[in-house]
């Protein structure tokens, strides 16, 4: 067993387990995994893991037992273990903003004892979930009077992409009103939404952990502003979801129309509180506490399992492996379930905001690759589009095929298509295809790499599963890199110099000094 350092200052340059990998892929140069499925029997079983409905198998990735080992021992002297006890334990890992981070306590039980600081957190989030849920249960109650039918979730990405990619999931699930989502600041989309609905029977949840956020201010103001043309209480038509009390307060939402969560919750990690409340409210009380428990046995098995057999931990080294020793820059999710459409677009940002950094967590730079790209679309449309590249195109980028054994719709019939599909296309990119008559344009290379994740079902339990999943690797992978997984600073910028250019635009300033490009852009827009 590796000897394992301080996570906090593990740097993978100085890692002897690290070079030991560059070593394997060396002498690994080459695998052929076509060849190692047919003449190893034991390859299929030693690469997929079973966890709660789920079969993961990894076996088409190029890498073998060997890779696994070595990758297990750079965990080990990475200090993984460590870093997932530190987490739990509510210690303030993410040190460049000072705080802990403890999402996995909105999910918990009051047994799981989650403290921030030496003092317990359970009651608070506790009570804060009956809330909700008693919220919940009254909205589903207006909803049956036929006075509610609508609810309009607020708010950009950690308070939109969640909820909205969790709504959509669980659409075969939802009793409760309709959800529909406005994030962006182009007015466009809260009037394409606006426009279908009666204010009357609209609840508006305005979602924002800061409730500074330009986007999600600019749009709260234009539905404030449509529920009072319409003489509406706005009391009994407005909510808000905030760590910002009196923010909300000054917005004109009562405080008992607030809740309230802690600042040891990420906004891209936070659908499991309060900022899943369209979510809570579509799907209702019993699921959404489901949609809580997948996620929270996740949370039992990423402590209390061996790294071996750690499905966060052992997807997390398969990312660096493919990054950073077999060079795969991206990262494509391809969910074979209509409802999983956007399950890419929420991971882009748990991913890309948490492990897109260049600086090491001590301050260095880093010096090997951090957060993949990712991306994807659901499968089969993302066959007739983007499948030729991954296919014959000239870079290798590793997908993840997520598929349901049980029907995702009413259509059964059709299920078995579609599952067709999913496997046939992880065939396909893993044998290929020598073209007859050696036609090049005909010839598919093969030995592509995927992991297929099979769930039972698509239902809340699994979709928590499949976040929570996603949640440990994140962080797990970050530690690997050395990264400081839970701070954004890089989208400050860009916002800071949206705020400074409004004016500009608007004609009440130039006093701006801009590079000659962007003067030119502000020139021809000002006119
Ligand atoms: O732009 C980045 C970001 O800060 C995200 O991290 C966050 O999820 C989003 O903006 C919205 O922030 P808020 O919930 O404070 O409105």
């Amino acid at each position: 067993m590796t000897p394992s350092t301080d996570w906090r200052s593990f740097r993978l340059d100085a890692s002897e387990a690290e070079r030991g990998l560059e070593k394997l892929r060396v002498s690994q140069e080459g695998m052929d995994v076509r060849s190692a499925l047919a003449q190893d029997p034991l390859r299929v079983d030693q690469l997929s893991w079973q966890l709660d409905g789920l079969h993961l198998d990894a076996s088409k990735q190029r890498w073998d037992k060997e890779t696994l080992d070595g990758l297990i021992s750079l965990a080990e002297e990475a200090g993984v273990k460590q870093a997932i006890e530190d987490q739990f334990s509510g210690a303030t890992i993410n040190h460049t903003e000072g705080r802990a981070v403890l999402h996995m306590a909105l999910r918990g039980r009051p047994e799981d004892g989650y403290q921030v600081d030496g003092k317990g957190v359970m009651d608070e989030v506790l009570a804060t979930r009956g809330r909700l849920l008693d919220f919940v249960d009254e909205v589903h109650e207006k909803k049956a009077q036929g006075t509610v039918t609508d609810v309009i979730n607020i708010g950009i990405g950690g308070s939109d992409l969640g909820p909205a990619m969790a709504c959509k999931a669980l659409r075969r699930f939802a009793s409760g009103p309709k959800a529909h989502f406005v994030s962006n600041v182009d007015g466009a989309h809260i009037e394409s939404v606006l426009e279908q609905l009666d204010p009357a029977k609209t609840m508006v949840v305005v979602v924002s952990k800061t409730f500074t956020t330009q986007e999600t201010m600019a749009n709260a103001e234009i539905a404030k502003s449509w529920l009072r043309k319409a003489n509406l209480d706005l009391d009994q038509h407005l909510v808000a979801v905030s760590t910002n009390l009196d923010a909300t307060q000054a917005f004109g939402v009562p405080l008992d129309r607030t809740f309230g969560f802690e600042n040891w919750v990420g906004g891209r990690y936070s659908m499991w509180g309060p900022v899943g409340m369209c979510i809570a409210l579509s799907v209702g009380r019993t699921h959404f506490e489901a949609f809580l428990e997948g996620a929270r046995h996740v949370d039992q098995h990423v402590q209390s399992s061996e790294l071996e057999n750690n499905l966060p931990v052992v997807l997390a080294l398969l990312g660096h492996w493919n990054q950073n020793h077999l060079g795969m820059r991206s990262h494509a999710v391809i969910p074979y379930a209509e409802d999983l459409g956007r399950l890419p677009a929420y991971l882009q940002q748990a991913d890309m905001e948490s492990n897109g950094k260049s600086a090491g967590r001590t301050g260095e730079p880093v010096s090997w690759n951090t957060g993949a790209v990712v991306w994807g679309e659901p499968g089969t449309n993302s066959q007739h589009a983007f499948f030729q590249l991954l296919h014959q195109g000239t870079e290798i980028h590793p997908v993840d095929f997520i598929a349901f054994r049980k029907p995702t719709s009413g259509h059964v019939q059709m299920h078995d298509k579609l599952l067709a599909n999913a496997v046939a296309q992880a065939e396909a990119l893993l044998m290929g295809k020598d073209a007859e008559d050696d036609e090049p344009h005909r010839n598919f290379p093969g030995n592509r790499p995927s992991t297929f994740f099979l769930f039972d079902e698509l239902s809340p339990f699994s979709v928590g599963q499949l976040v929570a999943l996603h949640e440990h690797r994140i962080f797990i992978q970050g530690v690997i890199w050395g990264i400081a997984s839970f701070d954004q600073w890089g989208v400050e910028l860009g916002k800071a110099l949206a705020n400074a250019l409004l004016p500009e635009l608007e004609g009440k300033s130039s006093e701006v000094p801009h590079d000659a490009s962007t003067q030119s852009l502000v020139d021809l827009i000002r006119g």
